[in-house]
């Protein structure tokens, strides 16, 4: 297999805001570009074009809802981070969770302008029927396990190999990412075995003390 896919969410946190947004996807591009590992980061929606413009690595929404142009006061419409330098975004992340009609509507408005799709999981049967809407990729994660240290490679294998057999039965072009508690270098190792194509992680990199060297050491064992 190739090298996997790295996505990095910067949620609300205080590091990834604002400048702190630049710089830790400064230290992503310099990994990155040292490895050859495709990472990606997403910042907080105000932050995607500070991002985009300042350095040059794929830049994710953190969500993005199935409108149009037209009346939605408060929405996030997909020509608008396009056009901010976003190249995909997240869909149905656990701390945003949507209704199946909402999360087909925000996969349809993403196709609609080019952008990559993730949908985030939170079990092995949301993953088929996620794989069955045909994004991107899945991103399986736990819940009870985002935040906590406490990596889902390990802890709940079966959740990952489980939704990696899931969607090749489903549809094959969908990708597998898995998330919660990665940060080390053995748990993406681990995420890799089990036959998931990448990461989607947060904490362990963001509220790092120095995320340049979290991220070497993310990717130590590839
Ligand atoms: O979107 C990534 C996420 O929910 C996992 O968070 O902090 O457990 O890496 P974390």
């Amino acid at each position: 297999m190739g090298l996997p896919f790295i996505v990095l969410n910067y949620k609300t946190y205080l590091q990834g805001t604002g400048q702190g947004a630049v710089e830790i996807a400064k230290a992503c591009k310099a990994v990155s570009e040292d490895s050859g590992i495709e990472i990606a980061v997403a910042p907080q929606l105000p932050d995607i074009y500070r991002v985009a413009s300042e350095v040059e690595l794929p830049v994710f929404s953190q969500h993005l809802d199935g409108i149009g142009a037209g009346s939605f006061t408060g929405h996030i419409f997909g020509k608008s981070i396009k056009d901010a330098g976003a190249v995909g975004t997240l869909i149905n992340h656990s701390e945003k969770r949507l209704t199946l009609a909402e999360i087909e509507a925000s996969l349809k408005a993403a196709k609609k302008f080019g952008l990559r799709s993730i949908i985030c999981t939170n079990n092995v049967p949301t993953t088929a029927a996620a794989a069955a809407l045909g994004p991107d990729y899945v991103a399986i994660e736990p819940p009870e396990l985002i935040g906590s240290g406490i990596p889902v490679s390990k802890a709940d294998p079966e959740i990952v190999s489980g939704s990696v057999e899931a969607v090749a039965k489903i549809n094959s072009q969908v990708k597998v990412l898995c998330g919660a508690g990665i940060s080390k270098g053995e748990d993406l190792r681990a995420a890799l075995d089990l036959g998931s194509q990448g990461v989607l992680l947060a904490s362990g990199i963001v509220k790092a003390a120095d995320p340049k060297a979290a991220l070497e050491d993310l990717i130590r064992l590839v």
